[in-house]
């Protein structure tokens, strides 16, 4: 039968400390002067990639190598961390929504078949990141959904969007907003009354993480659920173009808007008997809506009026929680992370991020689970992250913070493993600063350095990696890597993730002499790092593991 329990590693002891050191939004790229982490001076990170060449490699952390649909997708976070944690590669939610959607099962479903007995007499509504990055959303499943839907008996359906400029172009919203307004148009004549209903930029209103801040949410449920928002238009289109003129103003952060009808009455307020679903597949930025749409019991902010709603997400975006209850899709099983395997084989565990990051190194890390696996044997610790800012204006984040709380979880050697997430690179390569980014980038290393130290100071060993590129690419490309001009002749800031790959770097003094990167996986990407991992701490890992990076030959 199943057991937990790992074979020893025939070569390798137990007992040291592993820091397992993730650097958001750090990828590999040819250096010019839109490369923020080569700009910045990135002295630890420089000396391990100029160290020894066998402990030193890269690896891919997009597309298929991380359970997306296809090589075009660049990477992002849950998909890596989820990766690094589960060390398999699982078809993720923008693959089985596409998967759903193409065969039709999707509306075979229990979660379609509960919202559908809202068809009738009842608006459906879908609250969702309007754009074709792929990372939270994508537009064509929106797109066949609503034709989905409508021809299942959907008669009346109100969009509220979210507008995006994060993980695509910023000023992009526009276009998005167009072609989703041309559809809704289509559908009109087809009979069914369909209009976008409500909007914002999505980092500030509803698609906050990991409870940063709250009144993020309660501005998407004012103008979503309330039909109330400080700002209202007759169209969409209007609402977007004209938010976009005011000094400063972006797509992430576009104030929250309601669509209104003649009279200025807000045309979708969601109210008893509608159904609602969150379209966004990804889980980390609609856990806090899902719990405001589906929890009686709710004191987060005043929702002011609780409708009586069929409310179901794309995906259950959280399976510990089985939050929601109802949802389209299934998620990913990822069972048997190596999070869950360690504390099974007596590693005690510490994991540390601040807010914006956390989840990632326990929520994604561990397949998506909220919680500990034992907490006897597990710290996780939250370093509160800046709210209320973007992050250019404080580029250094809690760097610092975090790596002085690593570095003393080290030196406590109350831990077998210490993991970090450092979200410099990525945080504010989103902003697309570049000079704040490069800063961003130097405050990473300078963590990177403080923990190294302490591995230093207990004999122990390091993995210093990242989960996807970000920062080492701030510009727009063509195919042949020029960087792209808008009208206007300036070029475009890239403030999404890019297609790179990332650096993994192995070392320390408790790294048994003969540890090398084996030659024979030149694809390995991030799902081989958990085996690789696993080995370092002693223990061969899982058989149906993606293969270890390492192997240990005679000297
Ligand atoms: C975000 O949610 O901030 C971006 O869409 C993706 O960034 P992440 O994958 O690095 O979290
Ligand atoms: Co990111």
């Amino acid at each position: 039968g199943f057991s937990w329990k790992l074979a020893d590693h025939p070569k390798l002891p137990k007992g040291k400390t592993i820091a397992v050191v993730v650097l958001d939004g750090w990828g590999e790229a040819k250096p010019d002067q839109y490369n923020c982490i080569h700009i910045a001076e990135t002295p630890a990170m420089d000396s391990l990639k100029n160290g020894a060449p066998e402990k030193w490699r890269l690896v891919r952390a997009h597309g298929t190598a991380v359970g997306l649909p296809t090589e075009d997708d660049m990477g992002n976070s849950e998909v890596g961390h989820n990766a690094l944690g589960a060390g398999r590669i699982y078809a993720q939610g923008a693959k089985l929504v596409d998967l759903a959607l193409a065969s039709g099962k999707i509306y075979e479903g229990e979660g379609f078949k509960y919202i559908s007995q809202s068809f009738e007499s009842n608006t459906l509504h879908l609250i969702g990141l309007l754009s074709d990055g792929g990372v939270h959303s994508r537009l064509d499943q929106l797109q066949l959904l609503l034709e989905g839907a409508s021809k299942r008996g959907a008669k009346r359906i109100c969009v509220h969007i979210l507008t995006d400029g994060r993980d695509v172009l910023d000023g992009s919203s526009v276009g998005f907003v167009e072609t989703l307004e041309n559809d809704l148009a289509k559908l009109r004549e087809k009979g069914v009354d369909a209009r976008v209903a409500s909007g914002g930029g999505r980092m500030y209103v509803t698609m906050d993480r990991y409870e940063n801040d709250w009144d993020v949410v309660k501005r998407g449920w004012d103008a979503q659920v309330l039909g109330e928002a400080p700002h209202k238009f007759t169209s969409a289109l209007e609402a977007v173009k004209k938010l976009r003129q005011e000094p400063k103003a972006n797509d992430q952060y576009l104030p929250p808007f309601v669509i209104v009808d003649e009279q200025g009455k807000a045309v979708g307020p969601i109210v008893d008997g509608d159904a609602v679903v969150t379209f966004n597949f990804r889980a980390d930025r609609m856990v806090m809506i899902a719990k405001a749409l589906e929890y009686e019991d709710f004191d987060k902010f005043d929702r002011v009026r609780y409708p009586k709603i069929r409310y179901a997400g794309m995906l259950q975006y959280d399976g510990e929680l089985k939050l929601p209850s109802h949802y389209l899709v299934s998620p990913p099983e990822i069972e048997r992370t190596s999070g869950e395997y360690l504390v099974h084989n007596g590693v005690r565990t510490f994991a540390c991020s601040e807010t914006v990051k956390f989840g990632h190194v326990t929520f994604f890390w561990n397949g998506n689970r909220s919680g500990y696996f034992n907490p006897e044997m597990e710290e996780y610790v939250e370093i509160p992250s800046d709210s209320g800012i973007t992050f250019n204006v404080k580029p250094k984040m809690k760097a610092l913070e975090i790596a002085e709380k690593t570095r003393d979880a080290i030196l406590s050697c109350k831990f077998d493993q210490v993991r970090v997430n450092l979200p410099n690179g990525d945080m504010v390569g989103h902003t697309g600063d570049i000079e704040a980014t490069i800063v961003a980038c130097k405050a990473a290393d300078d963590a990177v350095k403080m923990i190294l130290d302490a591995i230093e100071q207990v004999g122990g060993i390091y993995v210093v990696t990242a989960d996807h590129g970000n920062a080492e690419d701030m510009v727009k490309r063509n195919k042949s890597g020029q960087p792209l001009l808008d009208k206007g002749g300036n070029i475009q800031i890239l403030t999404s993730h890019t297609l790179q790959p990332v650096p993994i770097a192995i070392g320390g003094p408790g790294l048994a002499p003969g540890v090398r990167f084996r030659n024979d996986i030149p694809d390995g990407g991030l799902a081989n790092v958990a085996a690789t991992v696993i080995n370092l701490h002693g223990f061969e890992a899982p058989s149906d593991y993606e293969p270890t990076l390492i192997e240990v030959v005679d000297n």
